[in-house]
């Protein structure tokens, strides 16, 4: 047997990779995985794009490259992130392999065993995973409809020495929830007043489809040490496995030490044909369809969760991004009712391994992107037909408890002589 490191002691497989492994089976209808419409994959300019890079400049896209990433897609990056609030060089861009090597590479750049890591609860799960690798622990503070509870980051801060705050403050992972401008800026000012680093993640920022876009933590105050990520994945494809991190030039050097150690580059070939794409595609045409989409999307979703869950259900709106967050009323434990609706092969995730410590076992996330509006509204109804089926035997079996112990008990009236 091959002995493992002590750090592979304690990380488990993502336990949402596992679910989706069944989840994903072609007969199941699947809320479970964070997919985008596959019908919306750019596919003729990206072949397109493919082909004139492999027919001009064959040599250099299939040749090793600079580990910083292709100078022209990190200019594009810098220009697209100044337009949205956060200035930014191309020599502060590495393209990475999607956004989870940032955050992968941002842990090892960062963090040793025993350090701190500040998180939401609940939160990306593949996250916590990465950062469990360098021996984060975790201190957990909550959120709420407006995103992190950032009055619970200030106290945490001061009672801890941690080393990074980790959050996805658009349309988040699990929850679908936007941090609020008021938090945007108490949170940057506590980051630099404490001199601790954030990790901004926001694969979903460009994917809003109501309501006023935010400014980027990263462009508020520009001293304070944030690391912005980016992705092409929700807005292009994640085949295409292409991110980025923006930090100050010294972090990004850092980044791209422990990238090398890492894949040396992202994949040449990826990067060229996207960087030669964006040329001349329009990517807010299409950004405009993907919101037209997943927002009808979205809407179906939340309209079918009002139509067919029990009452007491409590959900989020989310104004962007790919999900939606329910609790279940009666305490019904969402692993379980994952069982129930997999009889009638329609999945989603349960919602405890987004939660780092106590985990809430009757919450869920529903992904809305990957099913047009009709199949929405029948898996809602299924999983709500399920859930309404374990309430009401909850209920049942409460009450019977309820009439045996009242038979039994001294104090019954039907007892007392
Ligand atoms: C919050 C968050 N961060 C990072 C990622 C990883 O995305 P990528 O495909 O860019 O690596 C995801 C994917 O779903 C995500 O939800």
């Amino acid at each position: 047997m091959i002995e493992l490191a002590q750090r592979m002691s304690g990380i488990n497989p993502s336990a949402i990779r596992e679910i989706l492994k069944v989840t994903e089976r072609p007969d199941v209808l699947s809320f479970a995985g964070g997919l985008p419409a596959p019908e919306a994959f750019p596919v003729e300019a990206l072949a397109h794009a493919h082909a004139d890079v492999l027919a001009r400049e064959a040599a250099s896209a299939l040749q090793y490259g600079a580990t910083e990433g292709f100078g022209p897609l990190r200019a594009w990056v810098a220009e697209r992130l100044t337009q949205r609030g956060l200035p930014a060089h191309p020599e502060q861009v590495l393209i990475t392999a999607g956004s989870q090597q940032g955050i992968d590479l941002a842990g090892k750049a960062l963090i040793d065993a025993g350090d701190v890591v500040v998180v939401e609860e609940p939160s990306y799960l593949a996250a916590l995973q990465s950062f469990s690798v360098y021996g984060a622990r975790f201190e957990v503070v909550g959120s709420d409809d407006e995103g992190m509870r950032v009055d619970e980051l200030d106290h945490v801060l001061r009672q801890t020495r941690a080393r990074l705050i980790y959050l996805v403050p658009n349309f988040q992972n699990p929850r679908g929830t936007t941090l609020s401008l008021e938090r945007r800026l108490a949170l940057v000012r506590l980051a630099r007043d404490h001199q601790v680093a954030v990790l901004e993640d926001d694969p979903y920022g460009e994917l809003r489809y109501s309501g006023a876009a935010l400014p980027p933590l990263a462009g508020l105050d520009k001293d304070a040490p944030v690391i912005h990520l980016g992705s092409f994945s929700k807005t292009l494809a994640p085949g295409l496995r292409l991110g980025y991190a923006v930090a100050d030039e010294r972090t990004i050097r850092a980044l791209v030490i422990a990238k090398q150690a890492a894949d040396l580059h992202t994949g040449n070939l990826s990067q060229r044909a996207v960087a030669r794409m964006l040329e001349s595609f329009d990517y807010d045409g299409h950004l405009r369809e993907l919101r037209e989409l997943y927002g009808e999307r979205c809407a179906a979703m939340l309209a079918s969760i009002e139509r067919s869950f029990p009452e007491g259900t409590v959900y989020t709106r989310p104004e962007g991004g790919l999900f939606v967050w329910a609790q279940l009323p009666g305490g019904i434990d969402a692993a379980q009712l994952l069982e129930d609706s997999m009889r009638e092969k329609v999945a989603f995730v349960p919602g405890a391994p987004f939660y780092p410590n106590q985990a809430r076992r009757d919450t869920l996330r529903l992904n809305f992107s990957n099913r047009p509006p009709e199949l929405i509204a029948k898996g809602m109804a299924i999983i709500g037909a399920c859930a309404a089926q374990r309430l009401a035997t909850f209920q049942f079996v409460a009450k019977a408890n309820h009439r045996t112990d009242a038979a039994v008990s001294p104090a019954s009236p039907r007892r007392t002589p």
